[in-house]
């Protein structure tokens, strides 16, 4: 996509958001878990503008902090006395002949395209507005044409007659100039309305005033244009993203069991036939390699799920690579680090971290492997732990190929178990267990025939 010639874009943020009722800034709550102005940063990046600016109000040092890599220009709006006020702040940052395009940092979903659209249909001595038909206009700023058409105003709905009102066509918030014409036009605009707040839609009657022909482009999905004003219009507009998501998945040949139960926070990629069931949630990238299935209430974040490899319900699992074949769940907890092979099996109950996993290795139950290598053929039996940590550093433990851990085993690291060795099941293993034997720590058995089970104290009067 090529840029025209000195291109800035001007987000504008510096709202409260107060029917949000929240202590977080409206543009830091979040869409698919990403927030909302890094969504509109996203959009706007792509254009290849010189800067982009975003005029805030409060709470710089969270705004600063969360977008410390992405880092636009920041302008300090102090008070909010609406939209042109807000633009105002940008104009000394910008050149005269840069044309500036004006976004809104609670409009998470517009398109790259479009916005690029507007740009290419506008010349720089025009004035581009992006507009909208939703089937409820309430709330937006009306568009009035005269008798041939053209813009001529925009009126705000607090303002608006109830004539005016029955116009469906609306300004989503997004226009483009130049440079200069702002400059020359935001000087002119008052107060003279109804929340008495300097409206920067007051440029479209001051445009048409002066003859500075404006130019439209009309959006056909409204949700990419709908704004986030309240906790409710985010929660439809995450439906609509998820929903979206899913239906373009099912496309490429995914299974999903309920496209309305299913959330994506990041990228997943499927393959065709993968099968997803409900209330999965998945961060970051996800990759899900062909016939492999993901059971109910899983959470799997920046994972790769390898050919028909499946995880079975309540499953957990993070920074982790899944062999194919292999079976993880249910009630599994893989944390970072954890790398199977093919066809290994992780059961419930099994937490892992830093773990790799050989292939055919198998831990079915209950058990803490942390810090842990295990060969190939490995089996682990119930109940085993890794006491890996110290209580200041953490050691590894190497289990090599065939091994059999018995059930209740505590593996003390630094260890190593050699290939094909036995762990007795309750062996308390503090030293490396040779290849090919049998090592049980456990002290024989013995047995006390006349012993007798203590009984309970009883009072006198019982
Ligand atoms: C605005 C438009 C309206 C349009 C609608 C689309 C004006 C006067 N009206 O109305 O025609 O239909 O958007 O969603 O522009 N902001 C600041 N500083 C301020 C005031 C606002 O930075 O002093 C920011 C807000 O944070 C927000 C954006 O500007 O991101 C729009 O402001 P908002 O108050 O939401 O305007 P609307 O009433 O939605
Ligand atoms: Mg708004």
């Amino acid at each position: 996509m090529s840029a025209p010639p000195r291109l800035h874009i001007v987000i504008l943020a510096a709202g409260i958001g107060s029917r949000m009722r929240s202590d977080t800034p409206k543009v830091l709550h979040r869409l698919a878990g990403c927030p909302l102005l890094q969504w509109v940063i996203q959009a706007a990046r792509p254009l290849g503008p010189e800067v982009i600016h975003v005029i805030y109000g409060h709470h710089r040092d969270q705004l600063q902090t969360y977008f410390n890599t992405e880092k636009p220009h920041w302008i300090h709006q102090e008070q909010q006395l609406g939209t042109a006020h807000a633009l105002a702040q940008a104009l000394p940052h910008i050149p005269d002949e840069a044309q500036i395009l004006v976004l809104a940092g609670d409009v998470p979903l517009i398109q790259t395209s479009t916005l690029a659209s507007l740009i290419a249909l506008t010349a720089p001595n025009e004035l581009g507005l992006l507009l909208a038909e939703p089937l409820q206009p309430t709330g937006y700023g009306r568009v009035l044409r005269n008798i041939k058409a053209e813009v001529i105003d925009i009126v705000e709905e607090k303002d608006a007659t109830p004539e005016q009102r029955l116009i469906r066509e609306i300004y989503t918030g997004v226009c483009l100039a130049q440079a200069a014409t702002f400059k020359q036009m935001l000087p002119l605009i008052q107060t003279n309305n109804a929340q008495k707040e300097y409206y920067l839609t007051q440029v479209v009657s001051l445009a048409s005033q002066r003859g500075l022909p404006i130019k439209t482009l009309t959006v056909n999905n409204e949700m990419e244009t709908q704004g986030v004003n309240t906790r409710q219009q985010l929660s439809e507009l995450e439906r609509y993203w998820q929903r979206q998501q899913a239906y373009q998945l099912m496309e490429q040949g995914v299974c999903i069991l309920d496209p309305n139960r299913i959330d994506i926070r990041g990228r997943l990629n499927a393959e065709p036939d993968v099968v997803i069931d409900i209330n999965t949630v998945f961060e970051g990238e996800v990759t899900l390699k062909k016939g492999c299935r993901i059971g109910p209430n899983c959470v799997l974040k920046n994972v790769t799920v390898d050919e028909n490899a499946e995880i079975l319900s309540h499953s957990v699992i993070e920074e982790s690579i899944i062999g194919a074949n292999s079976s993880v769940g249910p009630f599994a907890r893989l944390r970072p680090g954890t790398i199977l092979a093919e066809a290994c099996k992780i059961g419930n109950f099994v937490e892992t971290k830093k773990a790799q996993f050989g292939p055919h290795s198998k831990a079915s139950h209950l058990s803490y492997l942390g810090d842990v290598q295990l060969g190939k053929d490995v089996n682990v039996g119930a109940g085993t732990i890794t006491c890996n940590y110290d209580g200041a550093n953490k050691h590894e433990t190497i289990i090599e190929d065939g091994a059999f851990i018995g059930s209740g085993t505590q593996l003390i690291a630094p260890v190593r178990v050699g290939e094909n060795a036995t762990i007795g099941a309750g062996t308390t293993l503090r030293a490396n267990a040779p290849a090919n034997a049998l090592t049980l720590s456990a002290k024989e058995q013995k047995t006390l025939t006349n012993w007798k089970r203590p009984r309970k104290n009883r009072s006198q009067h019982d």
